[in-house]
């Protein structure tokens, strides 16, 4: 499996990218760097930290550093101010290539036609720009993976119907959304849905690996956000985790819908909503997978796998 994956580091886009970088046969060619949690500069710079931590071989293309139409809120508040929990300091080895990510991701489609599986873990500004550039991209990819949305309006931004990736720029959404005939979707209410216990995680990370001990020093800022927002039974969540669960094994999906997925665009409080045809009532056809059950045992162990 030779995987593109459009970033936006993030702590959980940092377990993501280490899941797929232990997985026995996946090669990670790409990471293409999207503004989102915080900014483009904070991102592509974590980008750098995780190809130094990884010691892997994969270009960083910067992307976007903002939505086509709006900036909202970023997620510094979850991930820290620098994204990667306000820990580390200067600068990665690794550098970020000259080219544009969205001509990256048009470009390695071209040259490797049907060979790539497209994975999104952030906004998806990047990618409805590659699809301007180069419409034929959803027949150049094996396949497309998003994290994002909320399929029954339970999301996680101050329009409490939208989810942040979709949120952060709901016309790049809507975008990929009707020009990518069928994609697989991870949504934040699948994430809530696959929380994992602290005393789990804390068990992961006693492997001592460069990812673990980078992924240790990085989650505080989130494990404090998640301690003080749901002081009853605090859990780790990690939606990019669970879109990249989806990606590295289909199989543990263990119960997903085809529907119809559109994106709200109208200002005011539905805007970045995504509007699910579950009663099938518009005639279009479904558009999307939607992740509804994953084995449990199968994604913390992914999990465990990318910490080892
Ligand atoms: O809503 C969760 C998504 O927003 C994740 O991709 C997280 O990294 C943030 O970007
Ligand atoms: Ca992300």
């Amino acid at each position: 499996m030779r995987l593109v994956i459009d970033t936006d580091p993030g702590v959980d886009d940092a377990l993501a990218i280490m899941m797929a970088h232990a997985f026995p046969g996946c090669r990670i060619e790409a990471l293409t760097v999207v503004g989102g949690n915080v900014g483009l500069d904070m991102t592509l710079r974590n980008a750098g930290f995780l190809k130094d931590t990884l010691a892997a071989d994969f270009a960083i293309y910067p992307g976007c550093g903002r939505g086509l139409c709006w900036q909202p809120e970023n997620a510094a508040f979850v991930h820290g101010e620098d994204g990667f929990g306000d820990v580390l300091e200067g600068q990665p080895e690794a550098a970020p290539e000259q080219e544009h990510a969205a001509s990256a991701l048009v470009r390695l489609a071209q040259e490797n036609p049907g060979e790539l599986t497209l994975v999104t873990i952030g906004p998806l500004t990047n990618v409805a720009l590659a699809l301007r550039l180069e419409p034929r991209l959803p027949e150049l990819y094996q396949r497309l993976v998003v994290m994002g949305g909320a399929v029954t309006g339970r999301g996680n931004v101050s329009n409490i119907s939208a989810e942040f990736n979709i949120y952060t720029d709901p016309e790049a959404a809507h975008i990929v959304f009707s020009e990518w005939p069928f994609f697989e979707l991870a949504d934040w209410e699948a994430t809530m849905v696959h929380q994992f216990t602290f005393a789990a995680l804390d068990e992961w990370l006693t492997s001592g690996s460069p990812s673990a001990q980078l992924y240790a020093r990085i989650c505080g800022q989130v494990r404090k956000f998640v301690a003080e927002s749901e002081p009853q039974d605090p859990k780790m969540r990690a939606a990019d985790a669970l879109a990249m669960a989806m990606t590295l094994e289909p199989a543990s999906v263990l119960e997903s819908a085809e529907r119809h997925v559109a994106v709200g665009l109208a200002p005011g409080m539905t805007r970045g909503m995504t509007v699910v045809d579950w009663n099938k009532r518009t005639g279009r056809p479904a558009n999307a997978r939607i992740l509804q059950r994953f084995d449990q045992a199968r994604f913390e162990a992914l999990i465990r796998q990318g910490l080892s």
